[in-house]
């Protein structure tokens, strides 16, 4: 059968590590794709964005939804409809929204960030955010939204920590926004409905393009008038898109065949960890696997020379220092995990016949 793969493709996909992110459309997706119904979205025509949007606000629990093509232009609509110039927004330091988004918030909203540092688990306090709040001052910025990210580095936000953020930041009146890149992968591990997730949040940003695989998108989902204003900063940031249908169709058809397998990659990381934690130069944080994503330190000068010795052998890894993020995805099956576990012994095993030879 045709799945636009050629078989090295198909070979460098099963042990890519890299991302989430690199998993390439399957047949049936594909098909989904070419039978959607469509039509000019921009002009609210397209039936299969509107099934889309309708699905996903339904299942996060808001009145209204809206497509984008992805998680930073997403984020990007939201706090330009949350925030004007001059007001800030307070998120951790290390969330995508603030240190992977070029800016954007600044450049192009006249919004600035009050980035906070994040606790081992990637969370914030209820303490920090409230001492973070500005008072009435001309000297401030105006304090106008939370920003929070479920799930930070693979790690879940606990309901009951999403809910003391969230009730700190609307007591001093701010709004809170959550960047839910991969929200889905901690609903499965919570084992707790969507909806619950983003209860406690005013708007909620939705990618399709990560464990669930689509090419592209990302929904944004909020209140009606949110949505509304979400349409104009989506105009602002380049536009709507037109016959979009054939895209929605990719997330409709992952919320029915990929979502229900995320937890395959959940119990892939696991195994992924414990494999590598077994071999003793490795130090892999084994707490830190809570969903697809594992973290590991090859130990120090390791970091390029075994993401080369993987890649001569079609396995491909970042080289992050001193934890390399090693991700679980859909295009992966049990077979890669011990490509690469194999890998990794065999890098050591000749990098230890290399110090004999020389002494
Ligand atoms: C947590 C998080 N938020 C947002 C994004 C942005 O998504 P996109 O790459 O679709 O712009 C990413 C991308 O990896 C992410 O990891």
């Amino acid at each position: 059968m045709y799945t636009g793969m050629s078989q090295e493709n198909e070979a460098a996909a099963r042990a890519d590590f890299r991302s989430d992110t690199v998993t390439r459309p399957g047949a049936g997706m594909r098909a989904a794709m070419a039978e959607a119904p469509v039509g000019d979205d921009v002009y609210g025509e397209d039936p299969t964005v509107r099934r889309l949007e309708e699905t996903l606000a339904g299942m996060a629990g808001k009145p209204a939804a809206l497509f984008f093509p992805s998680g930073t232009q997403s984020n990007l609509a939201a706090l330009l409809v949350h925030c004007r110039r001059g007001e800030e927004y307070i998120a951790g330091g290390g969330y995508h929204i603030f240190s992977n988004e070029a800016g954007g918030a600044a450049v192009l909203g006249g919004i600035s960030p009050f980035p906070l540092a994040c606790g081992e688990t990637g969370g914030l306090t209820p303490a920090q955010v409230s001492a973070a709040i500005k008072p009435e001052d001309s000297h401030y910025p105006v304090s106008r939204l939370l920003c929070l990210e479920n799930t930070v580095s693979g790690r879940v936000q606990s309901l009951e920590r999403i809910d003391a953020l969230a009730a700190v930041a609307h007591d001093s009146g701010l709004s809170v926004h959550l960047d839910g890149a991969r929200v889905f992968n901690a609903a499965v591990a919570l084992d707790r409905p969507l909806a619950r997730l983003c209860a406690p949040v005013d708007s909620v940003s939705i990618c399709l393009s990560k464990g669930l695989g689509t090419p592209v998108g990302t929904v944004l989902c909020g209140a009606e008038d949110f949505i509304r204003q979400a349409v104009r900063a989506r105009k602002i940031l380049g536009g709507g898109m037109r016959q979009a249908g054939v895209l929605a169709a990719c997330g409709l058809y992952a919320l029915e065949h990929n979502l229900p397998r995320l937890g395959e990659d959940h119990a892939r990381a696991r195994r992924l960890a414990e494999g590598l934690a077994a071999i003793p130069a490795m130090t892999v944080e084994m707490s830190a696997v809570e969903t697809n994503m594992v973290f590991a330190d090859p130990g120090p000068g390791h970091h390029g020379p075994l993401q080369r010795f993987l890649a001569e052998r079609g396995i491909r890894i970042a080289a992050q220092e001193p934890n390399i993020r090693l991700v679980t995805h859909l295009d992966m099956d049990d077979g890669a995990v011990d490509l690469l576990l194999e890998g990794v012994r065999g890098y050591y095993a000749q990098a230890a016949g290399k110090l004999r030879t020389a002494s």
